[in-house]
């Protein structure tokens, strides 16, 4: 792959559908390389599935297993549905030889506010995130940090927009829960680098505001441009609307 091109401090990959995942890693890798144990926060969803798979590719077991995983977010129904995202850790991360059991909230506890700080101080203990990998909700959300979220949030449970519960619909049904557990903007904004991926039409119009629109609670990705060190890997379509142009920012 060829050089990018970093907008303020933003540094923008595009690459076709196919090559997706393994762009994802190669960042991924970059960010934790010189690390011992890196610390990552490990989004859910469907963008990052090739990252997941090309990590699992790769096969380096001993790499995998320095790993310190955390989730950054949970959904607030049932812990043992098969929606959760302790569900998708299993089958994602905990599956790639070598990995080690993702730190993640439990919404099955008694107190979840509790629980969140709970995560939340583990976290600390652990140094905070060498590396955050995020997707994108289409309405900008980060983790569960929905539109409304300052950049100085904590780990919280929080009410889930009408935006996210349809996203989660597909999976969940009718047991769709109203609230998430999330790091906050803090917690994922403190991480060294933080990498955000978008793949898909659908996300070209969020991916253009939170890019190169206003930063502030209306879009909590757009928190991504006051950054130190925000990648963000894009595929064409994901990119389609940035007024910067796709074309001047591709590498592949
Ligand atoms: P998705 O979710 O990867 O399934 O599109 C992203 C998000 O809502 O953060």
């Amino acid at each position: 792959m060829g050089a990018g091109t970093r907008g303020q401090q933003v540094e923008i990959v595009v690459v076709d559908q196919g090559a997706f995942g393994e762009a994802a890693l190669e960042h991924l890798l970059r960010a934790t390389g010189g690390v011992a144990r890196p610390v990552v926060g490990l989004a859910t969803g469907n963008t990052p599935v090739g990252l997941y798979a090309a990590l699992r590719a790769r096969g380096d077991a001993a790499w995998i297993a320095r790993v310190r995983p955390f989730a950054i977010d949970e959904y607030g129904g049932r812990g043992d549905h098969p929606c959760a995202n302790r569900a998708y850790f299993a089958s994602h991360w905990e599956a790639i030889p070598g990995a080690a059991a993702v730190e993640q909230f439990d919404p099955d506890a008694p107190d979840r506010a509790a629980e969140c700080g709970r995560l939340a101080a583990a976290l600390r203990a652990a140094g905070g995130l060498d590396l955050v990998v995020l997707g994108i909700g289409r309405n900008g959300h980060l983790a569960f940090n929905e539109p409304g979220s300052e950049a100085g949030s904590m780990a919280r449970e929080v009410r889930l927009t009408e935006a996210s519960m349809d996203a989660a619909r597909g999976c969940w049904g009718d047991e769709t829960p109203e609230t998430g557990l999330t790091l906050g903007l803090a917690e994922i904004l403190g991480a060294r680098t933080a990498l955000l991926l978008a793949n898909g039409a659908a996300k070209a119009g969020i991916v253009a505001r939170a890019l190169e629109g206003a930063s502030g609670p209306g879009c909590p990705a757009s928190y991504l441009q006051r950054h130190p060190r925000a990648v963000v890997v894009l595929d064409t379509d994901a990119a389609a609307l940035l007024r910067r142009g796709a074309g001047a920012i591709r590498r592949d």
